[in-house]
C-alpha cells in the first residue's frame, strides 16, 4: 500500500511553500545542527524562526537536548537556513521522515548542505573535543532513506555516492579552519541505528572497516541530499571516545558536556566556512 502512496514530492512542496512565505531572503545553504550544537543560531542575524509544528507535514522532535525550529537568517553575512533539532531513526520515525527536511531544503533552492553531529571517536588518535570533517561514510547497517518507489522529482533510482561529501567543500572548510585557527581532523563516519551506544566489539569491527567516528544521524540526510544533487559538507564533533577505548562507561551527559565545551570553537569554524561559501 505505502509503496505507491508515498508522495514525498507533494508533501515536501507543501512544507517548502509554507516556509518560503516566511523567508525575507533566499537562503544559500542549509545547516543541520547536531546535539548540543544548536547555540550556533545565536550567531545568526536578521533571524526568522519557524517552529516545526507550524510547518505542514513536518515531523515533530522528541529528544531531550533537541528543540524543533527552523531559523532563517544571516551567518557570517550569508543567508542560511538552519535546522535546530533533527529527526533520528532511533526515535521511531520512518527513515523517510528522518530526511524530510532535506527535500524541503532542496525545493527551497538550497544546493549546499552543512550537516553537523556529535559523534563517538573510533580513531584512537582523537580526543573528546576533536572536530572532524567527514570525508566519507559507512552505512551497511542502516535502512536506506531512498527505499521504496523512487522520488523521480529529486533524483535517479540508483544514485552515485562516489563523492558523498564534496571535495570542494572539504577543501574550503580546511582553509576556513586555518583562517579561524581551528584544529581539524578528517575521517570516516560510521552510522549506527542506536539508541544504545555500541559494544567494544562493534567499535573494533568498525575501526577495522575504516571508521574514525560513529554516530546515529547524518548519513540518511546525506544520502537524500546527494540523491537530490546537493553538495554536502559534514562535520563531526567528537564528544567522547567510543566504547572500549577508555576504561569508562559512555553517557549522554558526557556528549552534551563536551559539545558545550567546544561550542565556541565549533561556531567559529562553521561561521568561517559559511563566509567562504
Ligand atoms: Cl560512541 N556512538 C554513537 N552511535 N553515537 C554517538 C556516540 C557513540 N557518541 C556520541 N554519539
Amino acid at each position: 500500500e505505502s509503496i505507491q502512496k508515498d508522495d514525498f514530492y507533494r508533501k515536501a512542496l507543501e512544507a517548502a511553500e509554507f516556509i518560503r512565505g516566511k523567508l525575507k531572503v533566499q537562503p544559500e545553504a542549509g545547516i543541520v545542527l547536531g546535539s548540543g550544537l544548536g547555540p550556533l543560531v545565536n550567531e545568526m542575524e536578521d533571524t526568522t524562526e519557524i517552529a516545526y509544528s507550524d510547518i505542514p507535514n513536518f515531523p515533530v522532535t522528541t529528544v531531550e537536548g533537541h528543540s524543533g525550529v527552523l531559523i532563517a537568517g544571516r551567518l557570517g553575512g550569508r543567508p542560511v537556513l538552519a535546522m535546530k533539532g533533527r529527526f533520528h531513526y532511533y526515535e521511531g520515525y520512518e527513515v523517510s521522515q528522518v530526511v524530510f527536511h532535506i527535500r524541503v531544503f532542496k525545493l527551497l533552492g538550497l544546493d549546499k548542505l552543512i550537516v553537523t553531529n556529535a559523534a563517538g571517536g573510533v580513531n584512537k588518535n582523537f580526543k573528546p573535543g576533536t572536530l572532524m570533517l567527514i570525508k566519507d561514510h559507512i552505512s551497511f547497517f542502516s535502512p536506506s532513506p531512498l527505499r521504496g518507489k523512487n522520488a523521480d522529482e529529486f533524483g535517479v533510482r540508483f544514485p552515485d555516492m562516489s563523492e558523498a561529501y564534496s571535495r570542494e567543500l572539504i577543501d574550503l572548510a580546511r582553509a576556513a579552519a586555518e583562517v579561524s585557527g581551528t584544529d581539524i581532523q578528517e575521517g570516516i563516519y560510521a552510522f549506527t541505528k542506536g539508541p544504545m551506544y555500541e559494544t567494544p566489539a562493534e567499535i573494533n569491527a568498525l575501526r577495522i572497516l575504516g571508521a574514525d567516528a560513529v554516530g546515529m544521524s547524518t548519513v540518511p540526510e546525506v544520502i537524500t541530499a546527494r540523491h537530490a544533487g546537493m553538495k554536502v559538507l559534514g562535520i563531526s564533533c567528537i564528544t567522547n571516545m567510543a566504547a572500549g577505548i577508555l576504561n569508562q562507561p559512555l553517557s549522554h551527559e558526557e556528549v552534551m558536556k563536551t559539545a558545550k565545551e567546544v561550542e565556541g570553537m565549533f561556531m567559529r569554524l562553521v561561521k568561517a566556512i559559511v563566509e567562504k561559501l
